[in-house]
């Protein structure tokens, strides 16, 4: 196995150093792709056991198609006691039976790359579970081989009294303390999310090199590459210190000392050569980074580097709580949304690649939370597919969003099924002196619940997603919004997606254009500028030379008329005055929008009607 321990802030090996394992495949293959992720377990039941399954995928391959994606992220369907719904692994090498058998993640996989898309699957190797052979060989002794697998610390001694305690003060994201006792060996061992959740220590070489061999393993059986769980995680401070404890809390914050750690980068440029390095077709890595900063991801993004294609970045989905604390929601300032997207798009311009994302099984709904899910569900979630996937970056649609599905009103605690929210609502009645009441009113817009009832394919009973009784329920919404409904209507936000995903492939300007935020102060208008210029136009069209092409992307986050004036008509040349801004010398054209009719597009001054998406095109020569 290679490692290397060059500084975190040199690029690890020069492009030119070993060219020997460039792949022979475009590099930025996926800078015009579409990303559409599945949680299994709520997309499809074809059993009527209730939960989804892989022949249920399997049958909707042509829905997926249809709907013009080019990759499919399947959220973890390896063997696993389902603590936390399959992110707690026990077998990394097969498919646990409540979702099928390897034989029917081979005919996805086939049937997938028949349609010309790609597979990628969950990697979840900060930890496993505590059901895999790797821990119950560890806890077995403090002598096993496989001990220094995991994270194992003896009690400290608590400084009043004298009795044994947690050996550092953080806390787990899913409540309580980050370490659980073990009686056998009288240690404890680390566990970030669930105790049956034990943290790898990749400290150890042969925990790295056992999850390389397991990636291999995968890859050669034709997947496409991996989403990496947290992945920004693996790397701790080995002192393991002290948290930062805010008043009011239980438990200190570890995620200094584990948060894009010292080795991090390392790590990741070790899994590239050991695992990615000369494979010829083209694969799809990204990482799951909380916290990460955007300084870091132009280093974990810099294709020079070799780290990963692109990471998840939480920053904008941290902007509507205080002090990103999930459990404390505040109002959304579109000005925050745009700042901090902005400040993304900029910093990795030429660097690195963004991903770009509205919600997936951890967030809420898209349009509940940054749309309207009310009144205007329709033309919000169609103007937020708008304005998302016209950011530079790769675009990621969660399952049930490109049918404007809404966050779910859950009455008793009993109705909720994430692990996270059932230990929070336990912890705050219990320790925090909260009331039933109060901690169900905080978790009600943030809950992870909300992403994961089930896709709603018809009006039927459980929205034709299970003839049994399903895991957690569907949301009764689905008597009007669902697929059958949405599919051939050309009005419907599914269509709306499909003619966004579509205007990505055919406009090299999506794709490859510069980004410019327009209107940053405007507290409801989110306005944008693309632009790719002529010589680049030509490159990607295989032709010497073409006409510059610009893209200007309005969308009006509120429920009102909204009039802006853009300096220059927003093309951010001198040609266009104000008298005739969005012409200059280059007619514009209106290429999408969420309203029949076009409205007003050709004044220096353009009324955006109630959650209105309006985008123009235009041509140069300059
Ligand atoms: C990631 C997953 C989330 C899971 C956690 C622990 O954040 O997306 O669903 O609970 O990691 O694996």
């Amino acid at each position: 196995m290679t490692t290397h321990a060059e500084p975190a802030t040199e690029p690890p090996v020069s492009a030119a150093e070993d060219n020997d394992d460039e792949t022979t495949t475009d590099p930025g293959w996926f800078h015009k792709a579409v990303v559409y992720q599945i949680y299994p377990r709520s997309f499809a039941d074809s059993d009527g056991d209730g939960i989804g399954d892989l022949p249920g995928i399997i049958s909707k391959l042509d829905y997926l198609q249809k709907l013009g994606v080019d990759v499919v992220w399947l959220s973890p369907i390896y063997t696993s006691p389902q603590d936390d719904n399959g992110y707690d692994i026990s077998n990394y090498r097969d498919v646990d039976p409540i979702f099928g058998s390897l034989a029917d993640l081979q005919q996805l996989t086939d049937g997938l790359h028949a349609r010309g898309m790609k597979l990628v699957m969950d990697l979840v190797v900060n930890h496993t579970s505590d059901e895999h052979p790797w821990f119950i060989e560890s806890r077995s002794s403090k002598d096993n081989p496989k001990r220094d697998w995991y994270w194992w610390r003896p009690p400290r001694q608590s400084p009043v009294g004298g009795g044994g305690a947690e050996p550092n003060n953080w806390g787990s994201a899913f409540s309580g303390p980050a370490w659980e006792f073990d009686q056998a060996t009288g240690e404890y061992y680390l566990h970030l999310f669930s105790r049956k959740q034990p943290d790898l220590n990749w400290e150890n070489p042969e925990v790295r090199a056992a999850v390389y061999d397991m990636m291999n393993w995968w890859l050669d059986r034709g997947v496409d590459g991996f989403r990496m769980d947290v992945i920004n995680f693996i790397s701790k401070d080995t002192s393991l210190p002290d948290g930062p404890k805010a008043e009011g809390m239980l438990f200190g914050d570890g995620s200094p000392h584990f948060m894009s750690g010292p080795r991090i980068h390392e790590f990741l440029h070790e899994m590239h050569l050991e695992v990615f390095a000369g494979r010829d077709k083209p694969l799809l890595t990204v990482g799951e980074m909380p916290g990460v900063t955007v300084e870091d991801a132009v280093l974990f993004t810099d294709p020079a580097r070799r780290e990963v294609d692109m990471v998840f970045q939480f920053e904008h989905v941290a902007l509507d709580q205080e002090d990103g604390n999930k459990w404390r929601p505040r109002k959304l300032r579109l000005t925050d949304l745009k700042q901090s997207l902005g400040r993304w798009q900029e910093a990795l311009a030429g660097r690195g690649w963004n991903s770009l994302y509205w919600g997936n099984h951890d967030q809420a709904r898209a349009v509940s939370r940054f749309g309207d899910d009310g009144q205007y569900r329709e033309l919000s979630a169609k103007m937020l597919a708008g304005v998302l996937h016209l950011h530079r970056g790769t675009p990621y649609v969660y399952q049930g969003e490109e049918l404007g599905m809404t966050n779910m009103s859950f009455g008793a605690i009993s109705d909720y099924r994430d692990i996270e929210v059932l230990n929070h609502h336990r912890e705050a009645t219990t320790h925090l002196g909260h009331t039933d009441a109060e901690v169900l009113a905080a978790l009600a817009p943030l809950n992870r619940d909300n992403a994961r009832t089930p896709v709603q394919w018809d009006a039927t009973r459980h929205g034709g997603f299970t003839t049994g009784a399903p895991w957690i329920a569907v949301n009764p919404n689905t008597s009007h919004i669902n697929a059958a409904e949405q599919e051939d209507n050309p009005d419907s936000v599914f269509s709306f997606y499909r003619q966004v995903i579509a205007l990505r492939h055919a406009e090299p300007v999506v794709a490859e254009g510069d980004f410019s935020m327009l209107l940053p102060d405007d507290e409801h208008v989110y306005a944008f500028r693309r632009s790719l210029p002529g010589s680049a136009a030509g490159a990607a069209a295989g032709v010497a030379a073409a006409p510059g092409v610009q893209l200007l992307v309005l969308g009006n986050f509120s429920g009102e008329d909204r009039t802006v004036e853009l300096d220059g008509g927003g093309w951010g040349d001198a040609e266009a005055g104000a008298d005739e801004p969005e012409l200059g010398h280059y007619p514009a054209e209106l290429i999408l929008g969420n309203y029949p009719s076009d409205g007003a597009g050709t004044h220096a001054e353009i009324t955006l009607r109630p959650w209105e998406l309006k985008v123009f095109r235009r041509q140069h020569n300059n």
